[in-house]
């Protein structure tokens, strides 16, 4: 199967981002640790970050047809993005969505998401583990041919 993992805004900058909110790890070595993973059990695993709304819809759009589960973190659009929300259900690919932090513990504005209730579920607050937590979850979905 073919999986896309889509990251936000300012997601390009973890490492060096609120590190103690966020964790050390980059996004490049995220997606790395994905596409190994994914490989490893027969898959195929393509990454996007932009930290432009349009672009993020673009990149969903295209997916049509040729990806099989997308895994997202969308990062500050999760709480605003409706735009990113109709994509998705346009396409009607299944996702998770990811967060390193807790949205839940944090502001209160954090709280609500565009997305949960389209995902197959949600991953918050493991940080870069979120990422394989979730990814993990994608492949027994797709093995299981659901
Ligand atoms: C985030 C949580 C969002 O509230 C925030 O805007 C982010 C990252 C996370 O992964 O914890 O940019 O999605």
């Amino acid at each position: 199967a073919t999986l896309l993992a889509l990251h936000g805004p300012n997601l390009n900058l973890l490492g060096t981002r609120e590190p103690g909110i966020y964790g050390a790890t980059t996004l490049a070595e995220i997606d790395a640790g994905l596409a190994r993973r994914a490989e490893a059990a027969g898959h195929r695993l393509e990454s996007f970050q932009s930290n432009a709304e349009h672009a993020l819809v673009d990149r969903v759009q295209a997916a049509r047809g040729a990806v099989d589960f997308i895994l997202i973190n969308p990062a500050a659009f999760t709480h605003t993005s409706v735009a990113l929300r109709d994509a998705l259900a346009a396409v009607s690919i299944p996702f998770i969505e990811i967060h390193l932090s807790n949205p839940h513990a944090r502001e209160p504005f954090r709280h609500a998401s565009y997305f949960s209730d389209l995902a197959v579920g949600v991953v918050c607050g493991f940080g870069a583990d979120s990422y394989r937590f979730a990814l993990d979850a994608a492949l027994k979905r797709l093995e299981a041919g659901a």
